[in-house]
């Protein structure tokens, strides 16, 4: 057993003095007093490591982009050891064939865990294999398609699923994609994309809302539903980001949206912290019609530590967030730093606050709206018990599973 001591984040005690033992990737025990193999005292804190349920890793299809190996890479060092995909891959993740392609492209190139979102179509709660499919979740988009075609979509899922339904949640009579002068306009097209969606959603405890941007749609949730919220929805606004590459949907807001959502963030009316990690090369960036989506899964959690060590948020509500939250919706027993529960961690030294340096990062999207922002990144992440990434330099060659299956 490798006995790590040192300070350790237990849930609902905060960071306590203690030894944790970890066997077979699992946390074997936790307690003050441990023998083992190996000692390993590490200095700083032993936080729970993330659980990023929204990213796009784009393989297979978009390669040039990310791929499982870049974009777990990518995870890993900025202490995520487990994601989900979104199925708008090359082909979209719709049924069994194109499911057991991505989870095997995974299984062979992915240094994280990970679940796999499947794309709601028409007729999708047909299909003999909707119950038995080990999907993470369903996941609508309202691109292409009709409102009524969306909602009537909406309806049949959350009538039969037991899983969560993933809503990008944009009215589709609003998702034209117009030529854009500044960024400014995307945002102006998009105004209550979300609060007609959102007003127009029946409530259900398995409705997901994803990546929560305006004021208006806070106060429009259905009151079972969830909902998450991205960093670049929290922390970046019409007035301090203005370049284009900043396109993404939802578009962001105003700095009033910003506060309002943060304030929600941290009373845990929205309780999960994702990325949409949506890379995309910055010459697709800065074409004449450049797509949305921005990369993030390396830089959410430094981000949202460098937010702790600033007073701005409670480092008990980022564990949740990021961590026990995501697991628990995804109903994942992990996101812990308890007995029994998978050795998913990470050491963090909170003084350790330094620019992002896009030489630092791994995605293949090689731009963040983030660069020189303050951050602290881990330096020790650990998935199942195994290093995987040290001070930002990838040490394992073992590779992730479906969590699902
Ligand atoms: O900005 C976005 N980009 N929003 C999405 O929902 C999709 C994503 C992508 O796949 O690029
Ligand atoms: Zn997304």
């Amino acid at each position: 057993m490798d006995v790590f001591e040192g300070k350790v984040w237990i849930s609902n005690k905060g960071l306590t003095e203690t030894s944790v033992g970890v066997e077979n990737g699992k946390i074997q025990a936790v307690k003050k007093n441990l023998k083992g193999e190996q000692k390993i005292k590490f200095e700083g804190i032993m936080l729970p490591s993330a659980l990023d349920m929204h990213v796009h890793f784009r393989d297979p299809g978009y390669p040039h982009k990310e791929d499982w190996k870049s974009g777990s890479e990518s995870a890993a060092c900025g202490g995520v050891t487990a994601v989900v995909d979104m199925p708008n891959t090359n082909p979209f993740t719709s049924d069994v064939s194109t499911f057991n392609k991505k989870e095997s492209i995974a299984s062979s190139r992915s240094i994280v865990d990970f679940g796999i979102g499947v794309n709601v179509e028409e007729g999708l709660t047909n299909e003999e294999w909707f119950d038995t499919i080990p999907s993470a979740f369903w996941k609508l988009y309202p691109y292409g398609i009709s409102s009524e075609q969306y909602f009537s979509n909406a309806r049949e899922v959350l009538g039969k699923t037991k899983k969560p339904l993933v809503i990008h949640c944009e009215h589709p009579d609003h998702m034209h994609n117009e030529p854009l002068n500044e960024l400014a306009d995307h945002t102006k097209n998009r105004h209550n994309a979300e609060s007609e969606c959102l007003s127009s959603m029946p409530s259900s405890p398995n409705l997901h809302v994803a990546h929560l941007s305006t004021k208006e749609g806070l106060n429009n949730m259905p009151s079972l539903a969830t909902s998450e919220v991205c960093p670049h929805h929290l922390l970046l606004n019409l007035d301090n980001c203005h370049s284009l590459d900043c396109k993404v949907d939802p578009p962001l807001r105003t700095h009033n949206d910003n506060h309002t959502l943060y304030n929600a963030f941290r009373d845990g009316r929205i309780p999960i912290l994702a990325s949409d990690h949506a890379p995309h090369t910055i010459s697709e960036k800065r074409s004449d019609n450049p797509p949305s989506g921005l990369p993030g899964v390396e830089t959410m959690i430094p981000l949202m530590l460098n937010e702790v060590s600033e007073g701005r948020l409670e480092m008990q509500r980022l564990v949740n967030a990021m961590s026990e939250s995501p697991a628990s919706r995804l109903g994942l027993d992990r996101g812990r730093i308890s007995e029994g529960l998978t050795a998913d961690f990470m050491i963090v030294d909170m003084k350790n606050s330094k620019p992002i340096d896009l030489d630092c990062l791994h995605s293949k999207a090689n731009w963040t709206p983030f660069e020189n922002w303050s951050a602290i990144f881990p330096s020790k992440v650990y998935r199942r018990g195994e290093l995987i990434a040290d001070d930002g330099e990838i040490t394992s060659k073992s590779k992730g599973h479906n969590l699902f299956s």
